[in-house]
Parts: structure tokens; C-alpha cells; sequence
């Protein structure tokens, strides 16, 4: 693996493709984080990062497939806050968020906004509030199920609206968003690198932006804060795991090439164009994301187990 055995020179890891895994399907917002992320890691590392995306139960298949891999330096995992809500959701998880993985580092901070389909009768968030105490039965929130961004945000709005809507579930947001497309759901909360391209070529209606400040790449689109829904503030957070086990020296020169892909220019560029904000150097390290991890646990835990929202 790493100058492994005697004698005979050995060519330095990584001497074949790495894998990285996303816990959502193809196309959605945390497969374009990765698999821009993959093309500058492979530069850097020179060998190709292959994405493959592992769906089901909220991102949960896919940590617990993290988690019983081989720790051999050649399998990674990009996930969002589903991975510190999951406990919370899931009672018979299969995986240790703080016990099962390596850390490698935070990633990205992105943005949420609230979408509505194209012909919604509401075209503000205030036509929507009125709209949706009257009509709750009949709308149905898309979302990618237990433990994704999609579902919280849109628990959370319902809980700041005190309403209920008819949830429909996907393997993620990349296809609840050709469903909202299609006009086959009314809503779906979703992240901006999957949304702006969306908002700007306005196939969607859009309500407002999910954190406390507005955000630079949409300056003119209100806040949902702003608009009534005092202290909605949530944003996601995006870090990198590996395997319990795996060496570290492995995980040094993986984290030493995000950190790296994290300064390039396309990746830069392409983040700012979806309105994501790379995290500052601090926070790209294990320590830092172990520590997040953890605080985000117990924010979260106690609230999602008071909305009753476990769902096993
Ligand atoms: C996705 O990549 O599909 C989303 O991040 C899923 C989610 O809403 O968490």
C-alpha cells in the first residue's frame, strides 16, 4: 500500500483508481459537489476517482457500506448533515458515525432554497403560507427520504408554517427535481449547487434562500427568515470519510489533495457558480470534522426525537 514490502521498488499509493461513494443518486446536488471534486483530486493524486452512487433509506446504505469496507486507502465518502441526524433517525443503524469511519475533512457549506413546480398557484412565500394552511392535504413535498437535507428542510418548514404535507420520497434530489420539473410533486427543498441552474432559467417558482443571509450568488432572492419564518437559518455541510482502518498515511496525502482541490480554480469556480462556499482551512482537517460530527449529533438528536421523526 503504502512503500509496502522489502527490497523491490514499490510505485506510491494510490497505484489504481479510488473510489468515492455518494449516498444519493446521479446528477443531484451532492453528486455535482463529488464528482467535481473527483476531477481535481485526480488530477492531484493521478489516478481517476470514480463516483458511484449508492442510494437508499436517507444516505444510511451507503455509510453502513462505508463502514463494513475494506479500509485499503482505494474507497471514500462524500455526505452531508444525514450523517449526524441518522442516529436520531434510525434506531438500528449499522454504522458509528463517530466510530465507524476515518475523518479526512470538510468539504463545502451549501445553501438550501425552497422550489415550488412551475404552474404552483402561489408565487411568493407569503401567497405560499396562505396557499398551504389552506390546501395542506393536497401538496406533496418531494424529498430524498429519512437522513437527507431535502427531508429535514422541509420538516423544519412545516413546523415554521405549523402545517402537514404528503411526502414523496426518491433516491435523491436529482430525481424529485425531474419530478418537480414534470409537475408530478408541488415542492421540494433542495441545495443550490442542484437549484440555481433551475432558479435562473426560472422552470421552477422560488420562495426564498434557507440560511439567516442572503447569499452572493443570488443577492436579490430573499431570505425565508426575511420573509416571516423568523430564525429559519439552516444551511449543509459536506465532509469527506474513509473507512475505520484505513492507514494513515493514506488519509494525510487524501487530505493534503482536498485540501489542494479545495484552492483550484475550476473547482472554485464551479462553487461559486451554485452558490456553495468551500469551508476555510481550518475546517478542512479530521479533527475539525470529527468535531463537527459530533457537535452536530447532539444539536440534532434531542430535536428530531421531540418531532418524533425516527422512522425505525
Ligand atoms: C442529493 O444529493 O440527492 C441530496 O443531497 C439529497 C438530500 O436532500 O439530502
Amino acid at each position: 500500500l503504502f512503500a509496502m514490502g522489502t527490497g523491490a521498488a514499490h510505485a506510491e499509493y494510490p497505484e489504481h483508481p479510488i473510489t468515492l461513494v455518494v449516498p444519493f443518486a446521479a446528477g443531484g446536488p451532492t453528486d455535482v459537489v463529488a464528482r467535481s471534486l473527483g476531477a481535481e483530486l485526480g488530477k492531484i493524486l493521478k489516478q481517476p476517482i470514480v463516483v458511484e452512487n449508492k442510494t437508499g433509506a436517507g444516505g444510511t446504505v451507503a455509510a453502513a457500506h462505508i463502514a463494513n469496507s475494506k479500509p485499503d486507502g482505494y474507497t471514500f465518502f462524500l455526505h452531508h448533515n444525514g450523517m449526524a441526524t441518522a442516529p436520531a433517525l434510525y434506531k438500528n443503524l449499522k454504522f458509528d458515525p463517530l466510530n465507524s469511519f476515518e475523518y479526512v475533512g470538510e468539504v463545502v457549506d451549501v445553501p438550501m432554497t425552497l422550489l415550488a413546480r412551475a404552474d404552483f398557484p402561489p408565487n411568493n412565500l407569503q401567497e405560499f403560507i396562505e396557499y398551504a394552511k389552506q390546501n395542506a392535504d393536497t401538496i406533496n413535498l418531494a424529498n430524498a427520504g429519512p437522513g437527507a437535507v431535502s427531508q429535514l428542510c422541509g420538516s423544519l418548514l412545516q413546523q415554521a408554517i405549523d402545517t402537514k404535507f404528503t411526502t414523496i420520497p426518491f433516491q435523491g434530489t436529482g430525481p424529485a427535481m425531474t419530478a418537480l420539473l414534470g409537475k408530478q410533486v408541488d415542492i421540494l427543498c433542495d441545495q443550490t449547487t442542484q437549484t440555481i441552474p433551475h432558479i435562473d432559467a426560472k422552470t421552477v417558482k422560488f420562495y426564498g434562500v434557507t440560511t439567516k443571509d442572503r447569499i452572493s450568488k443570488l443577492p436579490d432572492a430573499p431570505t425565508l427568515d426575511e420573509q416571516g419564518l423568523k430564525g429559519f437559518d439552516f444551511k449543509v455541510w459536506h465532509g469527506i470519510y474513509a473507512p475505520k482502518g484505513t492507514p494513515e498515511p493514506v488519509i494525510t496525502k487524501f487530505n493534503g489533495a482536498l485540501k489542494e482541490a479545495l484552492k483550484s480554480e475550476p473547482f472554485k469556480k464551479k462553487m461559486a457558480d451554485l452558490g456553495a462556499e468551500i469551508v476555510s482551512e481550518e475546517r478542512q482537517t479530521p479533527e475539525s470534522l470529527k468535531n463537527w460530527v459530533d457537535a452536530e449529533i447532539k444539536k440534532w438528536g434531542p430535536i428530531l426525537q421531540a418531532e418524533g421523526m425516527n422512522v425505525n
